[in-house]
């Protein structure tokens, strides 16, 4: 597929049918995030797979109580992909302050992405999750306590009878301009 039939098709999804999913599948996501770029190269991230069946339920169970139980539904995905912040170099962190910016929360973003990207060509579907207690993560999975961990990914094969349309999206001439902020190109 065309990378932009793969964004085309790509869902958040949150119905999940009782399939693992291979390893192999998963090392490719991982290279694909591996190779996104970041702010003075700084890779601040790290990606911990939870695909232990055990553990996966454990940290849900603590990842999705209370106020986040909203989010259980990623409970039924068979793996989990904790996208740790890693400590940014330190001319990222100079220049971030300085500009008042968090580089390294867009430098995992763009990794984050490029991974939920290479598990939709690979046939497999993704959601990203903010929404998570992140102190009861970063426990479980024995995350140092300086590192942020602001997004998880639920990976799993979709229940296509379940699978949504796209949300929707801002039109291209609402998001653009040509030149200047209010320039239409004409
Ligand atoms: C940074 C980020 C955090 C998100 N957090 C959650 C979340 O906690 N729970 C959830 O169900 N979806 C979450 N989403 C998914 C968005 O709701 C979803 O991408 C958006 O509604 C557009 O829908 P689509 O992904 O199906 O195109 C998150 C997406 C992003 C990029």
């Amino acid at each position: 597929m065309a990378l932009l039939d793969i964004i085309r098709h790509r869902r958040s999804v949150r119905d999940f049918i009782d399939k693992p999913v291979e390893r192999d599948k998963i090392m490719l996501c991982l290279e694909a995030a591996r190779l996104a770029p970041s702010a003075c190269n700084s890779q601040p991230w790290k990606f911990i797979v939870v695909d232990d069946l055990q553990l996966k339920d454990e940290l849900c169970r603590a990842a999705f109580g209370g106020i986040y139980s909203m989010m259980s539904f990623a409970k039924k995905a068979p793996l989990i992909v904790a996208v740790v912040s890693e400590k940014a170099k330190f001319l990222e962190r100079i220049g971030g302050l300085l500009r008042d910016t968090k580089f390294y929360l867009i430098d995992i973003g763009i990794a984050a992405e490029h991974f939920v990207l290479q598990a939709e060509e690979l046939g497999l579907s993704t959601c990203w999750i903010g929404w998570f207690d992140e102190g009861a993560v970063k426990s479980i999975l024995k995350i140092p306590r300086d590192r942020r961990l602001d997004v998880l990914i639920a990976v799993g094969y979709c229940d296509e009878s379940k699978r949504g349309q796209l949300h929707k999206r801002d039109s291209l001439k609402e998001v653009t301009a040509f030149n200047s902020y209010d320039g239409t190109g004409a």
